[in-house]
């Protein structure tokens, strides 16, 4: 089977064997009967370039659902199963007025894969508000609960993709949300903008939910129109020394200070600065818009999309003494 509606880069990847699941007693038998075989789990495939056809069997994980699990007057405790697609779970805490995930409003992918690698935008992260989450052991098909404080969430990463990598399927996340008195986060510059724009002095979280949505859409690619993953590297860490070095022969290079030795930079400005905003090689090619996002313009191969990754990570090497990790998982 193509796996080319099944990933968000649009690479067009062969499966083997290919089976969705809609329910966790599906899962848990697939599993029971095949659990030593090559599995491959594909939630909303948005975060991974497949770079070879795959010879496994894999498990597209469809289960659907949202409840409330308990209500008080000043919040809710809501989950929602992995199948969930994220955006439509968080338009649907933001029509019942349920406030903290709003600013990750129109981040692709599904709710399963959320805490993998703990998806953040706009001064919000997964983090935040969840609660804890539900997983199948591939091996002993027995349900674990991982709390957040077991989860080891850090700045895109958490136990899934380190500890216990491979050996859990997501089924069900459950966040802790609020009725009243939310908790908004506006510090982003371009939230601001916008809403000053707008004259909103007191936004609602719909407001803040509109306004993220307006900056996702002027500068990152809609993955139905052009396939991509979003951010394809993470913003790198440096050292206190290098950005002093990096300062002198770049005094507008931008930084977030993490602490008294490290320094973040955006590596879309790295990208930008070493020429590759913009540029296409047949159908594969980097955003116009913004240089850390790879795009397939059409029928561009996972080899090809990962031969630029790997010229643009020694370029900054050269240019910057920097090392680019992937933000998108490579298969
Ligand atoms: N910049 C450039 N050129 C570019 C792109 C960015 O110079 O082509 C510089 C600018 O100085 C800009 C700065 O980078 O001010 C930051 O850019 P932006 O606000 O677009 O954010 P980012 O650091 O590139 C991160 C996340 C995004 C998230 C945004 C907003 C990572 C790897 N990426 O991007 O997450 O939406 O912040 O919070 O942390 C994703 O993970 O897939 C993703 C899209």
């Amino acid at each position: 089977k193509s796996l080319k509606e099944y990933n968000t880069f649009g690479i067009n990847a062969i499966a083997s064997e290919f089976v969705a699941i809609t329910s966790e007693s599906e899962l848990k038998y697939i599993l029971s009967e095949h659990s030593k075989k090559n599995l491959f789990i594909l939630s909303g495939g948005s975060n991974m370039l497949l770079t070879k056809n795959l010879d496994a069997l894999v498990l597209h994980i469809a289960i659907k659902g949202i409840e409330v699990v308990e209500e008080s007057e000043t919040a809710v405790l809501i989950s929602a199963c992995a199948g969930e697609n994220w955006h439509d779970f968080v338009q649907y805490c933001i029509q019942n007025n349920y406030g903290g995930l709003e600013n990750l409003s129109l981040i692709p992918g599904y709710v399963g894969s959320a805490p993998i690698q703990n998806i953040g935008a706009y001064g919000v992260e997964l983090k935040d508000t969840m609660v804890s989450c539900e997983a199948i052991n591939i091996i002993t098909q027995e349900k674990q609960i991982f709390q957040k404080k077991d989860c080891k969430f850090e700045y895109r990463n958490s136990i899934f993709k380190n500890e216990v990598k491979g050996e859990y399927i997501i089924t069900k996340v459950t966040f802790k949300l609020t009725k009243k008195d939310h908790n908004l986060n506006t510090d982003y510059g371009a939230i601001e903008s916008a809403l000053k724009e707008q004259h909103i002095k007191t936004p609602t979280i719909k407001n803040i939910s509109e306004a993220v949505i307006q900056i996702r859409q002027s500068k990152l690619p809609d993955p139905s129109e052009i396939g991509n993953s979003g951010s394809f590297f993470k913003n790198p860490v440096i050292s206190k020394g290098l950005f002093t070095k990096l300062q002198k022969a770049h005094p507008n290079i931008p930084s977030y200070i993490i602490d008294e030795n490290n320094i973040k930079i955006p590596a879309g400005w790295l990208i930008e600065q070493s020429g590759f905003k913009g540029k296409r090689w047949g159908d594969a090619g980097v955003h116009e818009k913004q240089a850390l996002v790879l795009v397939n313009h059409g029928n561009a191969s996972g080899k090809e999309i990962l031969d630029i990754a790997t010229r643009i990570q020694q370029e900054v090497k050269q240019k910057f003494d920097i090392t680019l990790e992937t933000e998108v998982n490579i298969i």
